[in-house]
């Protein structure tokens, strides 16, 4: 095990110092936040806080203590000019605002829902280059991007292993937090099956809101013999789908009318549909290719249906037919 490279190993031989450096940056501090997932029980940090964020979801404990420890870490760093949270209303700026060459969006704990009952958790995030002319204080314009522009994306997923996938665009790579605390390649990347298992992985529970057609496509998946899988943490339903292939859906709710989608398009929806594509699958929100969403405010909830190649077209199909 100790032979198989580490991830700084990695990034050295793969990509630039400054990306390589952000990269590792998040990779320790989301180590760190693992850390306080795992004792969380023991500790204060657990419960929920009281609070809501941005977009009306229960904030817990460990959510803020995410937010502050990934925020403390792109505040201090030379290569952040500007990042953005799902659990902060606006932009924040790095201490080095007008220099900082990267602006980050993320999901400091994805699935808090699950701590209660030691569920997977995880951490999202995506890294844009900045837009604005160095020598000037980022803006809006370096965040409220498409996918297509992200240079890096990646979630730290913490499970029976704690795992830190990424990709700096080409190929999505996957290292696991060894005994000695050293994020070490788990071997070869995520590519997603196509065909891949039968699997779909949605909140049924939600059935009465969606659309006639997304629920009568669900029905032939039922009834075709596909299984149900759903853990409610975002990146550890679309980890799952990148190791084994499905679909993967959180639709549109038709009976509200301005939240028709639950997930945030650039804490979440954005980084693991980058990821997705980049390993083979399709990332799309029930019409159009998720990247080419370009975000008109930071927590813009979208739609999402997700899955190897062959079961979004067979989505599409059935709902555009
Ligand atoms: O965005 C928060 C989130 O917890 C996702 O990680 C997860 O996939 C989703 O919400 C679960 O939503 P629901 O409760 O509708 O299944």
């Amino acid at each position: 095990m100790r032979t198989r490279p580490t991830l700084s190993e990695h990034l050295e031989a793969s990509t630039s110092p400054a990306l390589a450096g952000l990269i590792g940056l998040l990779a320790r501090t989301l180590l760190g936040v693992g850390e306080v997932v795992r004792t969380g029980p023991l500790a204060v940090a657990r419960g929920r806080s009281g609070e809501t964020n941005p977009t009306g979801d229960v904030i817990h404990r460990l959510d803020l203590v995410a937010h502050a420890d990934v925020s403390r870490a792109l505040r201090e760093s030379q290569l952040v000019g500007c990042f953005a949270s799902e659990e902060e209303e606006g932009l924040l700026h790095g201490a080095s605002t007008t220099t900082g060459p990267y602006c980050v969006v993320f999901d400091p704990l994805d699935g808090s829902n699950n701590l209660d009952s030691n569920g997977p958790v995880a951490s999202i995030f995506g890294v844009f280059e900045r837009v604005t002319p160095a020598g000037t204080p980022c803006s809006m314009a370096d965040v409220l991007r498409p996918g297509t522009d992200l240079v890096a994306a990646g979630y730290a997923v913490f499970s029976a292993s704690t795992q830190f996938v990424f990709s700096t665009g080409d190929g999505v790579e996957v290292f696991t937090l060894d005994d000695m605390g050293e994020l070490r390649s788990s071997g070869a990347g995520l590519e997603v099956p196509d065909p891949g298992r039968r699997i779909f992985s949605v909140n049924d529970g939600r059935a009465h809101t969606w659309a006639p057609r997304v629920r009568g496509y669900v029905d032939t998946l039922r009834e075709g013999g596909y299984t149900a899988r759903y853990v409610g943490t975002m990146a550890a339903d679309v980890h799952r789908l990148m190791r084994h292939g499905g679909i993967y859906m959180h639709p549109a709710n038709e009976m509200a009318r301005a939240r028709r989608g639950k997930l945030r398009l650039l804490f979440e929806a954005i980084p693991l549909g980058y990821l997705l594509e980049l390993a083979g699958g399709v990332a799309t929100d029930g019409e159009s290719p998720i990247l080419q969403v370009r975000p008109g405010t930071l927590h813009q909830q979208v739609p999402v249906v997700f899955g190897s190649t062959g079961e979004v077209a067979r989505f599409m199909d059935f709902t555009r037919s």
